[in-house]
């Protein structure tokens, strides 16, 4: 039987983004943001809601901009980095030995180690409570080529994207092999 739980928001997997930014003085940076996703097809959009304690949070007011770089599993001590200390007390990126490149079409830094980046304009900002949510219209892709697919995806099986289980504290990985086919396996309940 399902019965009520306690706890508001069981939602999994939440992704791992490390939202770059510049930060008031210019010196990249960034934090880890889960309380993030797609949100719109056409314009490409996405979210990221960042409290506005976080160092990060002035960067992305000031210049309208931030990226969205997604580790691989492998890179989950990186990212757990980004997430643990802030940029008031240092730079993250060499500390976590990571390369920040410029972002070519926003004011941002992408992680350059990262398998994929998302090149992001702010074009919304709610306040919800204890985030405030940035829309980001995603302007430029960036991926390796060796994770792309022949119709130029990055594969997930190939960049094996760390996830993570809010209220669980662990990073996970997405498994080895698909599940089921999407906009496919549920046709199998009408055929019979
Ligand atoms: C797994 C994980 C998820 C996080 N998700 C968010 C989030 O969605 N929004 C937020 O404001 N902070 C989030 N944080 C906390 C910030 O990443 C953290 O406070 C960071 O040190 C802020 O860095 P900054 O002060 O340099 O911006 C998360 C941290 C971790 C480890």
């Amino acid at each position: 039987m399902k019965i009520a739980v306690n706890k508001p928001l069981p939602v999994y997997p939440a992704p791992v983004f490390l939202v770059g930014v510049y930060d008031e003085d210019g010196k990249p940076g960034g934090m880890i943001a889960a309380w993030g996703g797609i949100c719109c097809s056409e314009p490409p959009c996405v979210t990221a809601a960042i409290q506005k304690s976080r160092h990060s949070y002035g960067g992305v007011v000031a210049r309208r901009a931030f990226t969205v770089n997604i580790p691989s599993e492998a890179q989950a001590a990186e990212a757990d980095y980004f997430g643990l200390f802030s940029g008031r007390d240092g730079d993250k990126f060499a500390a976590a030995g990571l390369t920040p490149r410029r972002g070519e079409a926003v004011d941002a830094p992408l992680v350059e180690e990262f398998p994929v980046s998302l090149e992001c304009e702010v074009v919304h900002s709610v306040e919800l409570g204890t985030h405030v949510l940035f829309v980001g219209k995603v302007v430029r892709t960036w991926a390796f080529e060796e994770h792309l697919d022949e119709r130029g995806l990055p594969d997930p099986l190939k960049v094996r994207p760390l996830v993570f289980a809010p209220q669980f504290g662990n990073y996970y990985g997405l498994g080895d092999k698909p599940v089921a086919r999407a906009f496919s396996v549920g046709k199998s309940i009408r055929e019979g």
